[in-house]
């Protein structure tokens, strides 16, 4: 059964990431939640979510669109895998905390998450897209501002490493 990967971008990095995202994985349908109704995440079992933070740790303007429908749906029986875009020389103290954000309303939800992330290679003060323990990121973190050069790589081991996980 394929994965659902939504995505809001506002100025492209996001959605450049997706398709990657979809290339390495392959069986992906995309969305933008721009023009997609949330209501097809019902139809699937795995879904990532990926989302820019904005505007010193906020969320990205078409995902602000959705948030209070976010917390409508019922995620006990998903499995979901996140991505954040940020910026963490610029945006230190929130990196990609828009990531963080969303991933606390799907769990709240009742969702499975996989996909965890080494902060090992970042330098940034603070994030709310931390693991307890902050040794991990909730997801995948990509900053094509600072660190494009390690984008691709990125992409594609977190992509093998969740194909293992959503099996
Ligand atoms: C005005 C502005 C504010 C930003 N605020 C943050 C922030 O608070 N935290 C962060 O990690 N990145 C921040 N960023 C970086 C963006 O998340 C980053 O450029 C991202 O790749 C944009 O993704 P998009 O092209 O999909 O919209 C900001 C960028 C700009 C231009």
């Amino acid at each position: 059964m394929s994965t659902a990967l939504f995505y809001g971008t506002t100025t492209g990095n996001t959605g450049d990431v997706a398709e990657k995202v979809q290339q390495h994985l392959g069986d992906v349908e995309l969305f933008d939640v721009a023009d997609s109704p949330l209501e097809i995440l019902e139809s699937y079992q795995k879904i990532i979510f990926a989302i820019p933070t904005w505007d010193y740790g906020e969320v990205q303007e078409d995902w602000q669109e959705v948030w209070d429908e976010v917390d409508q749906i019922d995620f006990s029986d998903k499995t979901l895998a996140f991505i954040g875009l940020g910026d963490q020389y610029g945006y230190a103290e929130w990196f990609v905390d828009a990531m963080g954000m969303l991933h606390d309303k799907v769990v709240a939800k009742g969702a499975t998450i996989v996909g965890h992330w080494p902060t090992n290679g970042y330098e940034f003060d603070e994030s709310k897209a931390l693991t307890a323990d902050k040794q991990f990121f909730i997801g995948l973190a990509i900053d094509d501002d600072c660190q494009n050069e390690l984008s691709d790589e990125r992409i594609e081991q977190w992509c093998q490493q969740v194909s293992l996980e959503f099996a």
